[in-house]
């Protein structure tokens, strides 16, 4: 990797000059613009500053001391004191080559391979997968692939919420309101519609409980309001600021009692649902006791529970089998009931959990908020889970390392249990919340259907295929006569349909919350999967028109020769891919590695642009830039791989 050989003769240039050089290789980075050549170091920068010493004094001491004869050119100092670094054309070109018959690239497997563990997906069975359970997945198989390639052992797991209240709901719901006929029909529909039926007869009793208080606080807000609009205009900064706290409380108050009464009104508008909410006035509390009594093992509730499962897990796969993601392992949440009670004694007895109000707490400096393990009412909780599961993943599978692929609203939780699993004694195991930010829709409000329903992630799907084959279609009756059959349409349709929705959601960075966008996600101009599919087809036609294939070009493994700057920039970018996949698992940005491919793309139609393939002006010059355009098709397609994305040769 030309980085990590920059770097380690950098390591030797500066030794005795700085005694902390890991931090000033980390500013040795390739350059943008090629006029400073191919990579720069602006660690001279920040050494002159420490050092008390003009920071060009220091470039040229480093450059002095630098041996990089072997591969560059020799380095210059410009500017403030960059150093920039132009590599040997022979020895690029001497690199190049090294890889045109590589799968990997030249990249090569990590020295020191640890067991990481990837929790993601995750989604609480019973209820249907909506989008936000997408990002979980798709990030986390991302990761899992590239963490693959780069070398380390992984094993992924589905960690389902299938053990929760909202079991407890659904077998509330089946006993007194199943629709036995719907059941039979689709299983996870009918569960489905239980769940939310539950849910919103609950709401609709707190939200009666809590409406007379509400609207009392609401009143007296608003008289204080009055009362203090009465004296006139605020007469100091203290008065306005009170003025504008009471206006505040007022608003927050009126939205609070608006959104109750919706709930309320939403059942009343209904005759059945409104006299379901009559005759089950204790609801909320009732479904909490049958979770109860599934985990206390009670017969009935624990026969339904076995035979919903299998329903909400064949629907589950059905998703996963459309994204193309898999486990190596789904334990669910209920795996580890056995364990709890011994994860509470353990906690105990090395005095980090004690009662606080009837429940067990474990107590984490630097919190205000407890960990709590064990309810006032003996039930344990999803953090005594999580205990347990981290107990199970270091001592039975051997994981130095675990990732929770999880919605950053978490954050608290997994803060917590890190910390705890520290002072429980597991100081070697890295663990790692790998949280990211909401699917907001065209409002800014998180993406939700026109219903107000969360997006389900099958609709979703098949919008974006529908989609899709739209675009595969106009592009096929272009030609005059069309390439496609109706088969193979559908087949590239769902390549690029489920691929758009990958890569439109990993090309963030995974923080952020983003506006979901059917057209940015099929634009095919842009940072989109189908711009790389474009580039890919693209291509493809090339040694469709030379009429060879892809496998003789490379079987024929003509030499790369440079003769234009796009050649030189295309082949530095090719050889920059094990650069891409270690900054992108140092924080396990899957981002990193779209930017790699959206530069691949661009310095390919660059390159495309420039210089002809089957008219070049000699015979070798084609042969050395059909190499150059399989490596690049071998580089797109393996980019997309490692994120989850299939290519298709035509589009
Ligand atoms: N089921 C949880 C949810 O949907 C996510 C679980 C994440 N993994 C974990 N080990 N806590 O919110």
């Amino acid at each position: 990797m030309i980085l990590t050989l920059l770097k380690s003769r950098f390591a030797d240039a500066l030794s005795g000059i700085a005694d902390d050089p890991a931090q000033l290789l980390d500013m040795i980075k390739s350059s943008q613009d090629p006029k400073f050549g191919d990579y720069q170091a602006n660690c001279a920068m920040p050494l002159g500053k420490k050092l008390g010493q003009p920071p060009r004094d220091i470039a040229a001491q480093i450059v002095e001391r630098l041996d990089v004869a072997d591969f560059c050119e020799p380095p210059e100092v410009a500017g403030p004191g960059f150093i920039n670094l132009k590599l040997k054309e022979e020895w690029l070109t001497e690199q190049v080559n090294g890889i045109l018959v590589d799968d990997r690239l030249g990249v090569t497997p990590v020295s020191e391979p640890k067991h990481v563990v990837v929790d993601y997906s995750s989604p609480n069975v019973a209820k249907p997968m909506h989008v936000g359970h997408l990002r979980s997945s798709v990030i986390g198989d991302a990761i899992c692939r590239i963490l693959r390639f780069a070398g380390h052992k992984v094993t992924s797991d589905n960690h389902i919420g299938d053990w929760g209240t909202q079991f407890g709901m659904i077998i509330y719901g089946y006993k007194h309101f199943v629709d036995q006929a719907g059941y039979e029909e689709d299983p996870v529909g009918e569960l489905a519609r239980l769940y939310r039926l539950v849910n919103q007869l609950s709401d609709y009793h707190a939200a009666v409980n809590s409406l007379p208080d509400l609207e009392q606080k609401l009143s007296a807000a608003q008289q204080a309001l009055t009362t203090a609009e009465a004296g006139g205009e605020p007469k100091d900064k203290s008065e306005k600021k009170q003025r504008k706290a009471l206006r505040k409380s007022v608003s927050g108050l009126e939205q609070q009692v608006g959104s109750t009464r919706k709930i309320m009104e939403a059942v009343r508008s209904s005759p059945v649902v409104s006299s379901a909410a009559d005759e089950h006035p204790d609801i909320a509390r009732l479904a909490r006791l049958e979770t109860s009594k599934l985990h206390a093992g009670d017969k009935e509730n624990l026969k339904l529970w076995n035979e919903f499962l299998p329903a909400c897990l064949s629907a589950l796969q059905s998703v996963y089998d459309r994204l193309d993601v898999s486990f190596d392992l789904t334990l669910g949440e209920s795996y580890y009931n056995p364990m709890l009670a011994d994860v509470v004694s353990s906690l105990q007895e090395k005095g980090l959990a004690r009662e606080s109000d009837g429940a067990q707490c474990v107590f984490v400096e630097g919190n205000d908020a407890p960990f709590i393990i064990q309810k006032s009412d003996g039930a344990f909780t999803y953090a005594t889970t999580d205990l347990a599961t981290i107990q199970y993943r270091v001592k039975e599978l051997g994981a130095d390392e675990i990732l929770y692929v999880v919605d950053k609203r978490q954050s608290e939780h997994f803060n917590l249990l890190f910390q705890t699993c520290q002072l429980w004694g597991f100081e070697d195991l890295k663990c790692q919340h790998v949280s990211f930010g909401t699917v907001m829709g065209d409002d800014n409000k998180p993406f939700k259907t026109r219903s107000g329903d969360n997006v389900g992630l099958e609709s979703l799907i098949d919008e974006a295929v529908s989609r899709a084959a739209e675009i595969v279609a106009e592009n096929d009756d272009k030609r005059p006569e069309p390439w496609l059959d109706a088969d193979a349409r559908a087949a590239v349709s769902e390549v690029v349909g489920s691929g758009g929705i990958k890569y439109a959601d990993l090309h963030h960075n995974r923080d952020s919350d983003y506006k979901f966008s059917w057209d940015k996600m099929l634009a095919t101009n842009g940072d989109s999967a189908t711009y790389m599919q474009y580039a890919f087809a693209r291509i493809c036609g090339i040694f469709r028109r030379a009429e060879t294939t892809r496998a003789f070009v490379r079987e024929a493994g003509a030499a790369v020769r440079i003769s234009t700057p796009q050649e030189r920039a295309l082949v530095l970018q090719l050889l920059s891919l094990g650069e891409a996949i270690q900054t992108a698992l140092t924080d396990y940005r899957p981002n990193i590695l779209c930017d790699w491919l959206l530069s691949t793309a661009e310095r390919y139609s660059q390159f495309f642009d420039k210089c002809p393939v089957l008219k070049a002006d000699s015979e070798e010059l084609k042969a050395s830039r059909l190499s150059l355009c399989e490596l690049t098709a071998r580089a797109l397609e393996l980019g997309l791989r490692l994120l989850g994305i299939k290519t298709a040769e035509v589009l």
